[in-house]
């Protein structure tokens, strides 16, 4: 059996190893900026975790996670024995809010009167999705949480860094769509539902199977259906801004005037009620307009004032937003591609510029490798990239492997460089040939 990767997973091979590396580090960079300090939650949690914090009602928990069971635990199963308890159950997180909000709740994180934490934090997420350009089912996320803060300008604060975000990895602007909304609270939120699931009810006759079944449980869901018969159809509901409450309604307004203030352009769209069931008040998401095809949210997020409680901690409002780190390494990819076409497209991705190796050792003998490895250690520990031979390949072959990991310079070193402490130095861009003293190298190499 040849062995390959499941479906809907990938190896991340340097080049893209590389590229989420720094796309995390230009993030975590960022974010500092805006108070986040570093958090880690396991990559799995007690199921309950996510049937509660997210909701069981979603497609996320109801269809798409992944339970982990212990050998032990199965074998139990599998034998007949009691069936494992719900509290015994583990679940692969398919996204890290509701694993945050538990260990925030777990180690008193705020407690009363603290003031706001933020969390950024970067892993691993699992759902078991169809794959598609975009789809995994082990996708990588980047995710901020701010919390503590129930004020519009918190909203803004959070909009502000993600789309700054993108700005710092080089998406253009015009590129991305913000879009924006509320879901209101617990005191218009539940007539909304009502109207949306007797709007369901009313035209079950042209609606799929899927959003009739579920007018009773997840109405809102209708919003997100693919069937183009069905988005007819929800085009013309109700719509959660004509009814928000007074206070929803001040709340979003606010939110709308800091981001104007900010210049952050944004489109309101009624219709956009995100997957999973903590969201309270404002939403939103950023698609990519072009290069990802059905797959175009790049990252999304919104307000979860309930979501702690929950978990058993005291009321206290929270809102963040996660990326996904696919969608922007397409996105990059796509402007790469535009680019190298003669396309006059801005930005696009220094994430993908591997590092190089400054220097390559060529060695003409047994004992010029010797000496090789010793230079090449204290390059090394002075801070420069350094690759050398050791298969005793001969120098035409030396030169063709420095050529192929684009090393910008080959340092030869034979029995002439080693009886005077020199090496001769040649630049792989202009093929200029020196003599230099090892003692000056290091200043020589330091670009
Ligand atoms: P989400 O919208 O489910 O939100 O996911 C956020 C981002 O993760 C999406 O916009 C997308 O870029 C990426 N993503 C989701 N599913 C996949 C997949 N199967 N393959 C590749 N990429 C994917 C959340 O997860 C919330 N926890 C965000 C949040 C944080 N809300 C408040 N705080």
């Amino acid at each position: 059996m040849a062995f390959k990767a499941p479906p809907g997973t990938y190896d991340l091979l340097p080049e893209q190893a590389y590229a989420f590396n720094s796309i995390r580090q230009i993030a975590f960079d960022l974010f500092e900026r805006y108070g986040y300090q570093p958090i880690e939650t396991p990559t799995f949690e007690h199921l309950e975790v996510f049937t509660h914090g997210i909701g069981d009602a979603t497609d996320v928990v109801g269809k798409e996670m992944y339970l982990a069971l212990s050998q032990r635990g199965l074998s139990a199963v599998l034998a007949g024995d009691v069936p494992p308890r719900t509290s015994e159950m583990l679940a692969l997180r398919p996204e890290q809010t509701a694993g945050v909000a538990r260990a925030l709740v777990q180690h008193n994180l705020l407690p009363p009167g603290a003031a706001t934490v933020k969390f950024v934090y970067a892993g691993a997420m699992f759902r078991h999705e169809r794959p598609q350009k975009g789809r995994y089912r082990e996708f990588r996320q980047i995710g901020a949480e701010c919390l503590g803060a129930a004020e519009p300008s918190a909203d803004a604060e959070v909009i502000v860094m993600l789309m700054r975000f993108f700005s710092a990895l080089g998406i253009p602007r015009e590129r991305m769509r913000l879009l924006l909304n509320s879901m209101g609270d617990d005191v218009c939120r539940p007539a909304y539902r009502a109207q949306v699931r007797d709007y369901i009810l009313a035209h079950a006759d042209v609606l799929c199977a899927d959003c009739v079944r579920r007018a009773d449980t997840n109405p809102l869901r209708a919003f997100d259906c693919k069937s183009e018969s069905c988005q007819a159809v929800m085009a013309d509901a109700p719509r959660i801004t004509d009814v928000l409450c007074a206070d929803c309604r001040g709340h979003y307004d606010a939110v709308l005037a800091y981001l104007d203030a900010a210049g952050i352009a944004y489109e309101e769209d009624p219709r956009l009620v995100r997957g999973l069931d903590y969201y309270t008040r404002t939403v939103f998401e950023v698609q990519a307009i072009q290069g990802l095809g059905a797959q175009n949210a790049l990252g999304g997020g919104g307000r979860y004032d309930r979501l702690i409680e929950v978990f058993g901690g005291k009321p206290t409002p929270g809102l963040g937003f996660a990326v996904g780190f696919e969608r922007i390494l397409l996105a990059l990819q796509a402007l790469e591609e535009e680019k190298a076409a003669g396309g006059e497209c801005e930005g696009g991705g220094a994430v993908f510029a591997l590092p190089r190796v400054r220097i390559f050792l060529a060695t003409v003998d047994d004992q010029a490798r010797q000496a090789a490895f010793e230079l090449a250690l204290d390059l090394r520990d002075a801070g420069i990239p350094v690759e050398m031979d050791h298969q005793g390949r001969s120098l035409k072959s030396q030169f063709r492997l420095a050529d192929k990991i684009q090393a910008a310079f080959v340092g030869i070193l034979g029995p002439d460089e080693l009886a005077d402490k020199t090496i001769r130095l040649r630049d792989m861009a202009t093929r200029e040939e020196a003599l230099v003293a090892l003692e000056n190298l290091v200043e020589r190499l330091v670009p």
